[in-house]
C-alpha cells in the first residue's frame, strides 16, 4: 500500500483496532482499506479526485451526471489508467440514456454502480448485476429515502444502500442524518451493508454512526477542498470561507411544480433558480411542457449552474452546492491528510469510549 493513514502509528492503537474491525464489512463490500466512500460530486468527482480517493485507500465515485455515454467511456478509461484500487460509478436514474450507460459501466467491468436520483428503473437492477463474460458482477448501491423504500430496496437485490441526510450537500431529502440513521439502521443494517452520509465532517461522526451499525460512510463536502479535486480556486475558497449555516436549501416557489430541494451556498444563484421555476411552472401552464419534462429542465438548470461555479468559477451566480459540513472544511489539503484525519478522530472517539 502507499502512504496512507492506515499506515501511520497511531497513539490510539486500540481505538484504530476497533475502527479497522467497524470497518471490515464495508470494506470488503467495496474491495477499499477504509469504508470512506467520496460520494460523486457532478464535475468536482472526474477522474483526479476518484482516483485520489481510491489510491489514498477510499473508494471514489464518478458522477455521470448529464453524461453522454461517449464521455463516461472515456472518464472510466482515465481513471483506470490512474489507479488499479477499486472506484465505483454513479449514475442517475432519470438519465434518458440509462441502460446505455450501465452497458458502459459493463464493459469496463466496474465493481460498484451507485444509482442516484429516484427509485431504479425496471431492469435497471438486473441489467447492473447481469453476469459478465468474465463471470463477474457488478455490484449496486441505492439511496433509501425512507425505511419503506429500503426494505422495498433490499428484497428488490440492491447489495447495499446509503440512506443521507438533509444535511448533505446537493439534491437532498427532508429528514437529518442523525434521524435516518436511528431509525433505519437497526432494521436494515443486517441485510445489507449501509453507508451513512450528510452531515459528516469530522471522524468522531464517523464513529458514532459506525458503533450504530453503518458499514461505512459517505462524504462529499469535506473532499470538495482536496488538492486532487480539480474545482476552480473560487469554489474551493468559497467552501473554506462558509460557516454551516451558509450552507441552505433551495425554496420551492410553485406548488404545482415539485422540484427536490438542492443544498447550496447562498449567493444571487439563488434568484437565478426562482426565475427559473417561474419560467418553467408557465410553460406547465401553458400546456407547453409536460411535468416530467419540467423537472428534467429544473435538473438541467442544476447542471448548467453547479459547472458555471465548479469549472468557470462563477460563484455568485452558479450553484455552490456545499453541505452543512461546510464549516469544517478550512484549508485545501491532499487527500491523504483529510482520510487520514479523519481515521485519527475515529480512533480517537472509538479508544476513548472503549477506556
Ligand atoms: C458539489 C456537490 C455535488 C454533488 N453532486 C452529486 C451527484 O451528481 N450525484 C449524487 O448522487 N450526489 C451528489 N452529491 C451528494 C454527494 O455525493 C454526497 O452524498 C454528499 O455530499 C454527502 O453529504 P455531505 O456533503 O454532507 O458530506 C453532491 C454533493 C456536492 C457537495
Amino acid at each position: 500500500m502507499t502512504d496512507t493513514a492506515i499506515d501511520r502509528p497511531s497513539s490510539t492503537d486500540s481505538g484504530a483496532a476497533r475502527l479497522t474491525r467497524r470497518m471490515a464489512r464495508g470494506a470488503a463490500f467495496l474491495g477499499s482499506e477504509v469504508a470512506i466512500m467520496a460520494g460523486a460530486m457532478s464535475w468536482v468527482s472526474e477522474r483526479n479526485l476518484v482516483a485520489a480517493m481510491s489510491n489514498a485507500g477510499g473508494f471514489g465515485v464518478i458522477a455521470c451526471g448529464a453524461m453522454t455515454t461517449d464521455l463516461l467511456d472515456a472518464e472510466i478509461a482515465a481513471t483506470k489508467a490512474l489507479t488499479d484500487k477499486p472506484f465505483g460509478v454513479n449514475l442517475i436514474t432519470m438519465h434518458p440514456d440509462l441502460m446505455a450507460l450501465i452497458a458502459v459501466c459493463a464493459k469496463h467491468r466496474v465493481g460498484h454502480v451507485v444509482l442516484a436520483g429516484g427509485l431504479p428503473p425496471k431492469g435497471s437492477l438486473e441489467a447492473i448485476k447481469a453476469p459478465r463474460e468474465d463471470g463477474s458482477r457488478a455490484k449496486v448501491i441505492c439511496f433509501a429515502p425512507t425505511l419503506a423504500l429500503a426494505k422495498k430496496l433490499i428484497r428488490s437485490g440492491v447489495d447495499a444502500l446509503v440512506i443521507e441526510g438533509m444535511e448533505a450537500g446537493g439534491h437532498i431529502g427532508p429528514v437529518s442524518t442523525s434521524v435516518l440513521a436511528q431509525e433505519m439502521l437497526p432494521e436494515i443494517a443486517e441485510a445489507v451493508p449501509v453507508f451513512v452520509a450528510g452531515g459528516i465532517g469530522r471522524g468522531q461522526a464517523i464513529a458514532g454512526y459506525l458503533d450504530m451499525g453503518a458499514a461505512g460512510v459517505q462524504l462529499g463536502t469535506r473532499f470538495v477542498c482536496a488538492n486532487e479535486s480539480i474545482a476552480h480556486p473560487k469554489f474551493k475558497q468559497a467552501f473554506i470561507r462558509a460557516s454551516a449555516r451558509d450552507a441552505v436549501a433551495s425554496v420551492q416557489i410553485d406548488p404545482r411544480l415539485p422540484v427536490i430541494p438542492v443544498r447550496a451556498l447562498k449567493n444571487a444563484g439563488g434568484e437565478l433558480f426562482t426565475a427559473k421555476q417561474r419560467e418553467v411552472a408557465q410553460s406547465l401552464d401553458e400546456g407547453a411542457v409536460a411535468m416530467a419534462e419540467a423537472q428534467l429542465a429544473i435538473e438541467h438548470y442544476w447542471a448548467g449552474a453547479l459547472r458555471r461555479a465548479v469549472i468557470d468559477g462563477d460563484v455568485e451566480h452558479g450553484s455552490v452546492m456545499a453541505g452543512q459540513s461546510v464549516g469544517m472544511v478550512t484549508k485545501e489539503e491532499p487527500i491523504t491528510d483529510i482520510i487520514a484525519t479523519l481515521l485519527d478522530e475515529a480512533a480517537e472517539a472509538l479508544a476513548a469510549r472503549a477506556a
